[in-house]
């Protein structure tokens, strides 16, 4: 056997062994979409960091749409990948999904959002932030910056989705504790920009230009983003007439309120591979009974 064909046959090797199972798992991450700028900054942060834990990531994006995840998770399935990845779109429509899974014996692992099943045993555990604490910090934050006397606009995250949910029962939650604090109007912005900025012209025109509101509470950052240019549009000032607090902290949501355009948000962390991946594969090494819900810390963020 010749030099080059030793060599051939050790490159050879080691590529089987690379796209084969003695160090590369292949796992199938169905991600929600692209809206925002936290989102494409998560997604990101998974590619780039997959291959540093010899992870063969196949990445589908669903657009915003359930039956595209539901489509993917399926071809994941077909294609035998050692564990499922997903950020569900909505929280409500995965039993018999994750039971083809389950079947399959594919574990699966939820990441940000939530499901709503029956059967918790149909996923291995979700890693995430909490996003009722996430609407509580801006609850609190606002209680404390308004004195506990604000009436409030809210842009909603997509309708259904786990950020929704929760985002606005943590919010809800704590002004409920405070008599003078109300939400008077509330409409989803769908997590967009675009959305964002419809939602709070819709809510200038039905409050006369805002008259009696003291703060714009979004579910995420680019919602807000969104509605100050509506009301920087309108002529008036976000982040000095009105109190802005948002959730995400992206950057350019950090540059609003450098430049007093926004007041508060609250920090989504999107670097978490870090978080999931080793989650994932000590369970793949060795599976073991896991809590239902490993939380991420979230942040506050204000303007100085
Ligand atoms: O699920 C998390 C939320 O989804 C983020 O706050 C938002 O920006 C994204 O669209």
């Amino acid at each position: 056997m010749s030099f080059k064909t030793i060599l051939a046959g050790t490159a050879l090797a080691f590529s089987t062994l690379a796209a084969g199972s003695a160090w590369a798992e292949t796992i199938g991450f169905s991600q929600v979409g692209s809206e925002g700028d936290w989102r494409p900054a998560f997604s990101a942060n998974m590619q780039n960091e997959a291959a540093t834990y010899g992870i063969d990531l196949k990445f589908a994006d669903a657009q915003g749409k359930q039956e595209e995840q539901l489509r993917a998770v399926r071809a994941f399935i077909a294609q035998g990948v050692d564990a499922i990845i997903i950020a569900p779109v909505v929280v409500t429509g995965w039993d018999q999904v994750l039971q083809e899974a389950k079947d399959a014996n594919i574990p699966v692992f939820l990441v940000d959002r939530d499901v709503d099943v029956a059967d918790k045993s149909l996923y291995v555990t979700r890693i995430s932030a909490d996003f009722n604490l996430e609407g509580k910090i801006a609850g609190a934050w606002l209680a404390q910056a308004s004195l506990g006397n604000c009436k409030i606009v809210e842009l909603q995250g997509t309708t259904g989705s786990a950020p929704a949910i929760e985002r606005n029962a943590g919010f809800q939650a704590i002004i409920d504790q405070f008599p003078n604090m109300e939400i008077v109007q509330t409409q989803s912005g769908d997590f967009t920009t675009e959305g964002g900025k419809k939602v709070m012209e819709a809510f200038i025109k039905s409050t006369n230009n805002l008259e009696g509101i003291c703060a714009s509470f979004a579910h995420n950052d680019n919602m807000q983003l969104g509605a100050i240019q509506a009301m920087k549009e309108a002529g008036l000032n976000p982040g000095t007439d009105i109190k802005m607090v948002s959730v995400d902290y992206v950057p350019a949501m950090a540059d609003a309120l450098a430049a007093g355009e926004a007041n508060a948000s609250v920090e989504l962390r999107s670097a978490v591979a870090e978080y999931i991946y080793p989650v994932i594969l000590d369970y793949l090494k060795a599976p073991s009974d896991l809590p239902k819900w490993i939380v991420i810390p979230s942040d506050l963020h204000v303007a100085n």
